[in-house]
C-alpha cells in the first residue's frame, strides 16, 4: 500500500487509480483505510469515502462476495435463468454493471475479479458448493474468444501472435505508419480526418472539427483515449486494448501531434486486467523505444501517456463523468454549458476506436476511408455482436452494412435454433428494434429513424427464450442503478422502475410511466437520463401486448409462475 501511494502521490488523475490498487490489496476498501489514505494525501476523509462510495470502491455495507452482470447481453444469452436459479436456491449476489465481456456471457464475478462466464449448470453447483469452492467453479469454464473481422483497418492486426506486443506492431509497420502521418504534418492530417467524416460515439459535429478548433484556439492542453465507456453491450474498447495496444497509442500520437497536446492519458476499465497490463506494457515499451516521450519516433515534439484504471461506475466512462473520475470526485456528469476541461486546462477525449482509426486515415486519405463504407455508408465501424447470437464477438465491418447481415452472416444468427424478435442497438439505452425491420443499414441516419441517438456499436440479439417485458425493466432497474441522482430527472427514477413493475404485474399503468417519461425528459442533465426512456417507449410502440403476456404468466419470469426477483 505504501508503495502504491509513493508511486501515485503528486502524479495527475491519479486518485480513483490509486484507490483502485490499494482496494485490490487490502481486498476492499474499509473506512480506516480510506481515513488513513485521505491523511496521508491531505484529503478529508468524508470526501474521499464520498468519492469511494459513488465509484462502488467501497461500501457501506459489505456486499456479497459473487457478482452477476444482469444486463440485457448476459440476461438474454441465458443470464436470467442463471438469475432465476440463483434466487430459487437462496444464493446472495450483487447485481453488476456490465463487465465489458458480453462476447463470453452470461457473466459473474468472484470478491470483485475477473469477469468469469457462467451457465444455469454452473450456478446449480455454486449454489450446493461452500463459498470456499466458489473461485474455482467459476474459473473452470475458460472464456473462448470469438471475434472475426471483415474489413481490417482498426481491427488489421488483432488475430497476429503476440499482437500486443511491440515487435509485432512494428512488422505490421503500426509504428511506421504513426512517423508517415507525423510527416504529413499537422495540418494535412487534420484536414484528411475532417474530410472523413469520422465522428464520436457521441457526434459533436466530428472529430476533424473538433481538433480544427483545437489549433484555431492554440489551447492544447490534454488528449484523453476512453476505455472506460460502461454501455452494456460494448466491448471493442477490450478488445482494441488487449489485442492491439500500440495502435492505440500511435493513434494518440497522430491524434496529440495534430492538435498540439504533449499529455495524453489512457483510461481503461479496472475489471478489464488483461486490458489494463497490456496497455501498460506498451507504453513502457513504446516509452523504452523512444516512439512515446521527449522525443515522439525521434522528433522534436514531447509526448507523455499515462495509464489511469476507471471504476465499475457506468458514469465514470461517460465523458464529462470520466473527467469527474479524472480530478477524484464522483463521476457525476458536468452540465453541458460546462467548459471541458482536465485539471484546468482544455481537454479532447476520444473513444479508443476514433484513435485506432486515425492513422489509416491520415495515411491512406478521406476518399480512401469513406470508400471502405457501403449502402452510402463511409467508413468502417467497430461493432459488439452479443445476446443470444452463434458467434457473438467483436467485428469490424463497412459502415452501411444491413443489420440483418451482422447478426446473421457474421453473428451467426440466433443460437439454438431460436428466432430473433428483436436487437437492442447502441447499448442498455437504445430502444428494441423488432426483428422485422433489421433491413435496415448501419448509419447515423438510418439509426435516428429508429431512434438510436447514441451509437456505441452494440447489437444486442434478443430471441423468443427471453420476455421482451423483462428486458425493458432491466434497463428501467440500469437506469435506476446507475444515475447518480443529482437532478430532478434521476430523482424520478425510482418512481418510473415503480411504475414499469406495476405495468408488468399487470396493474395499468401505461399513462403514468408517460407522464414520469415526460418529466424525465424535461429534466435530464446527461446522456443516461436523455437514453433512458428508449426501451420503455420503444416496447410501448412496437410490442404492445409483451407486459401484459408478462402479467399472465406467459413467460418463466412472470410474476404468476415465481416470486417476482427483487
Ligand atoms: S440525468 Fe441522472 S445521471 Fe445524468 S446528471 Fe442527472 S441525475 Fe445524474
Ligand atoms: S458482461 Fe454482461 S452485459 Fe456485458
Amino acid at each position: 500500500v505504501e508503495e502504491v501511494i509513493q508511486r501515485y502521490r503528486g502524479e495527475p488523475a491519479a486518485l480513483i487509480t490509486l484507490l483502485i490498487e490499494v482496494s485490490r490489496i487490502t481486498g476492499g476498501l474499509s473506512e480506516p483505510a480510506l481515513n488513513e489514505i485521505g491523511s496521508r494525501l491531505g484529503l478529508s476523509g468524508t470526501d474521499l469515502k464520498a468519492t469511494a462510495l459513488a465509484h462502488r470502491l467501497w461500501y457501506s455495507t459489505e456486499p456479497p462476495p459473487l457478482g452477476l452482470c444482469v444486463n440485457t447481453p448476459c440476461a438474454a444469452r441465458g443470464g436470467a435463468e442463471v438469475e432465476r436459479i440463483l434466487r430459487e436456491k437462496g444464493v446472495a449476489f450483487e447485481s453488476l454493471r456490465c463487465p465489458g465481456s458480453c462476447d463470453l456471457g452470461p457473466i459473474a464475478c468472484f470478491r470483485h475479479g475477473s469477469p468469469q462466464a457462467i451457465s444455469a449448470a454452473r450456478a446449480r453447483s455454486l449454489a450446493k458448493a461452500e463459498l470456499a469452492d466458489w473461485e474455482d467453479l467459476l474459473s473452470v469454464e475458460k472464456p473462448v474468444h470469438a471475434f472475426r473481422t471483415n474489413t481490417r483497418v482498426a481491427f488489421a492486426n488483432i488475430f497476429a501472435k503476440g499482437s500486443h506486443q511491440l515487435a509485432t506492431a512494428r512488422r505490421h509497420g503500426v509504428w511506421t505508419s504513426a512517423a508517415q502521418a507525423l510527416e504529413r504534418g499537422p495540418e494535412a492530417v487534420v484536414t484528411a480526418v475532417a474530410e472523413s467524416g469520422l465522428s464520436d460515439e457521441d457526434g459533436e459535429g466530428g472529430v476533424g472539427r473538433l481538433w480544427s478548433s483545437v489549433r484555431e484556439r492554440g489551447e492544447a492542453g490534454y488528449l484523453v483515449a476512453n476505455g472506460a465507456r460502461g454501455e452494456p453491450g460494448t466491448f471493442q474498447d477490450r478488445l482494441l486494448l488487449e489485442r492491439d495496444p500500440h495502435l492505440v497509442l500511435a493513434g494518440l500520437v497522430v491524434a496529440a501531434s495534430a492538435t498540439g497536446v504533449h499529455e495524453a492519458f489512457v483510461c481503461v476499465r479496472a475489471e478489464h486486467e488483461l486490458a489494463a497490463e497490456r496497455i501498460r506494457g506498451a507504453v513502457d515499451e513504446a516509452t523504452r523505444a523512444g516512439l512515446l516521450g521527449e522525443r515522439v519516433l525521434g522528433r522534436p515534439f514531447a509526448l507523455k501517456v499515462r495509464v489511469r484504471l476507471i471504476s465499475k461506475a457506468y458514469l465514470a466512462g461517460e465523458t464529462t463523468g470520466l473527467l469527474e473520475t479524472l480530478e477524484g470526485r464522483p463521476p457525476t456528469p458536468r452540465p453541458s454549458s460546462q467548459a471541458r476541461t482536465l485539471l484546468g486546462r482544455p481537454v479532447l477525449v476520444h473513444d479508443l476506436e476514433t484513435l485506432a482509426l486515425v492513422t489509416a486515415i491520415a495515411n491512406s486519405g478521406p476518399g480512401w476511408y469513406r470508400s471502405q463504407g457501403v449502402n452510402g455508408g463511409a467508413g468502417v465501424k467497430l461493432v459488439s455482436l452479443s445476446g443470444d447470437l452463434k458467434r457473438p464477438g467483436g467485428y469490424e465491418v463497412p459502415q452501411g452494412s444491413m443489420l440483418r447481415d451482422l447478426l446473421e452472416l457474421l453473428g451467426g444468427g440466433p443460437a439454438q435454433g431460436k428466432s430473433l424478435t428483436a436487437i437492442q442497438i447502441g447499448g442498455a439505452l437504445g430502444p428494441l428494434v423488432p426483428a422485422s425491420m433489421l433491413d435496415t443499414p448501419l448509419n447515423r441516419e438510418e439509426l435516428e429513424k429508429l431512434g438510436v441517438t447514441a451509437n456505441s456499436g452494440a447489437l444486442v440479439a434478443i430471441t423468443e427464450k427471453s420476455c421482451l417485458y423483462d428486458i425493458a425493466r432491466r434497463e428501467v432497474a440500469f437506469f435506476a442503478r446507475e444515475s447518480c441522482g443529482t437532478c430532478e430527472a434521476c430523482r424520478l427514477a425510482s418512481q418510473y422502475l415503480e411504475a414499469v413493475e406495476q405495468w408488468g404485474a399487470g396493474i395499468g399503468a401505461q399513462a403514468h410511466i408517460e407522464e414520469i417519461v415526460a418529466r424525465l425528459r424535461a429534466s435530464t442533465a446527461c446522456s443516461l437520463g436523455r437514453r433512458a426512456p428508449a426501451a420503455v417507449e420503444s416496447l410501448m410502440r412496437h410490442f404492445p401486448t409483451a407486459a401484459a403476456e408478462h402479467a399472465a404468466g406467459a413467460c418463466a419470469c412472470s410474476p404468476r409462475r415465481k416470486p417476482r426477483p427483487s
